[in-house]
């Protein structure tokens, strides 16, 4: 069987990025492209366009070794490659189905450069049967003449973890038409030892929906354990460990809170419904998900309306605008609806995230005194009526709540992701408002408000 001996990644963001620095690390030659020609320029300077754990030195240590190359010429990376990963965006669109543009451009440019055999592996979240309009685009543009094969790849790695996901997967799963796509992919990934799916094409391209769905899934469902917590006096961490100590169940994704965000799980979930839809299947269990987690940001402003009674003029110091920790990556995060929503209100804003502040001013513009945005998480507490944590960074956890203390206007904070101690922060004097978990009231030594 013919060898391949070099991987192109078409497609530099947060999902091609880390695969073509983990396959350098791996030792494959790697050739990235893009055609944003700035990202590119970034990235050959040693430079990750975002924020992601330890990528950028793993980058620098691949591209100074000359394993990986990047180049803003697609059509050349085509040329020179034998395996192509399709790491380009999919996004949504107004209807919930996804963007395909950018895939179909990607493929006619592959289709202009084809010189010789190519497996083209997608690798971009898209909906099942995808690969087979990348077959009949190809055949059509190159006039039945070429030779490829396209498989399907689908990436589970989060952001935030990506570099230790990529060389620690949970499992791989490859959808595959041909003899060569599985022995290359099963070459290709042998080296990390993970558990590998080999499967058809479609079905790896369902998996990949099915999985954020699921996900999705966990986390509505707990949120919704969480309101019935508060209803009864329950606390929904205790329920999530005590149902995620069953295997069946497993612990993780049950972490209650102000909802599921980012560029993945709610814009899959969109598409998943859709795609069923097209194929007249009832899935509106996942609508179910959907609209749950869309009713969270108005369920935690109610939370912060029962700290607060009236909300217009107070000061809120907002820690964590990421759609989650150790990212700089704002898309559909929760804080965006909720950083609306206080302003529409009249409230003060006094925004701080170790990461997203650069992205988060794109969106809200610094306004003050309503919009401010503030060097540290102790700045931002600075005079507020109450602190809202909506990301759960770990220097959260490390503050040292007596000095928040002498800060704030009133010692008051509203958990959005139950990442705190509730005693810790009685200890320290605070009211804690959590998620589906009690709260811890001081309203004075000797009345209690109703
Ligand atoms: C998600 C999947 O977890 C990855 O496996 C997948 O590869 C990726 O999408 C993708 O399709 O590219 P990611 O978007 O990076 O990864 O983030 P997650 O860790 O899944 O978190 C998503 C959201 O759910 C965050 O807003 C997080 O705060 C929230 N979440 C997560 C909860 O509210 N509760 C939980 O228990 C877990």
């Amino acid at each position: 069987m013919e060898k391949f001996s070099v991987i192109g990644v078409l497609g530099l963001g947060h999902v091609g990025l880390p695969t073509a620095v983990g396959f350098a690390e791996l030792g494959w030659r790697v050739v990235g492209t893009d055609n944003d020609t700035e990202k590119v320029q970034r990235i050959a300077r040693g430079e990750c366009p975002f924020y992601e754990p330890d990528l950028e030195p793993l980058l620098r240590k691949n591209l100074e070794a000359g394993r990986l190359r990047v180049t803003p010429d697609v059509g050349e990376a085509v040329r020179t490659a034998d395996v192509l990963f399709i790491c380009v965006g999919t996004p949504q669109k107004p209807d919930g189905s996804p963007d395909l543009s950018q895939v179909e451009a990607v493929i006619r440019t592959v289709s202009e450069n084809l010189n010789g055999y190519k497996l083209i592996v997608e690798k971009s979240t898209v909906p099942v049967q995808t690969a087979q309009w990348i077959k009949r685009t190809i055949q059509r543009y190159t006039k039945g003449n070429a030779q490829f094969d396209v498989a399907s790849n689908p990436e589970f790695l989060r952001e935030g973890t990506a570099v230790r996901d990529f060389f620690h997967p949970d499992r791989i799963v490859i959808g595959v038409e041909s003899e060569r796509a599985r022995e290359w992919l099963l070459e290709l990934y042998r080296p990390l030892n993970a558990p590998i799916v080999v499967t058809d094409v479609n079905t790896a391209e369902l998996i990949k929906h099915a999985a954020n769905s699921f996900l999705a899934l966990k986390i509505s469902f707990i949120n919704m354990i969480a309101d019935l917590c508060e209803a009864v006096g329950a606390d929904v961490t205790e329920v999530a460990r005590g149902i995620g100590l069953d295997p069946r169940i497993g612990p993780h994704f049950l972490q209650a809170g102000v909802g599921f965000g980012g560029y993945c799980l709610p814009k899959d979930l969109k598409a998943f419904i859709h795609i069923a839809e097209e194929h007249n299947v009832d899935f509106s269990l996942l609508k179910e998900v959907e609209r749950i987690n869309e009713a969270r940001i108005e369920r935690f402003v109610r939370k912060v309306r029962e700290a607060l009674w009236v909300l217009k003029d107070k000061v809120l110091a907002i820690w964590g605008i990421a759609f989650k920790p150790n990212t700089d990556d704002i898309r559909e995060a929760p804080s965006l609806k909720l950083i609306r929503r206080l302003l529409d209100e009249g409230a003060f804003l006094r925004l701080y995230d170790p990461a997203a502040m650069e992205n988060a001013r794109q969106v809200f513009p610094e306004d003050p005194p309503r919009l401010c945005y503030c060097a540290s998480a102790l700045e931002a507490a600075t005079g507020a009526h109450a602190i809202l944590v909506i990301t759960e960074w770990d220097e959260f956890h490390q503050m040292d709540w007596q000095q928040v203390r002498k800060v704030v206007a009133l010692p008051i904070v509203v958990d959005g992701r139950n990442c705190l101690a509730p005693e810790t922060l009685a200890a320290a004097g605070f009211e804690y408002y959590g998620m589906g978990r009690g709260s811890v009231k001081r309203y004075g030594s000797e009345e209690h408000l109703p």
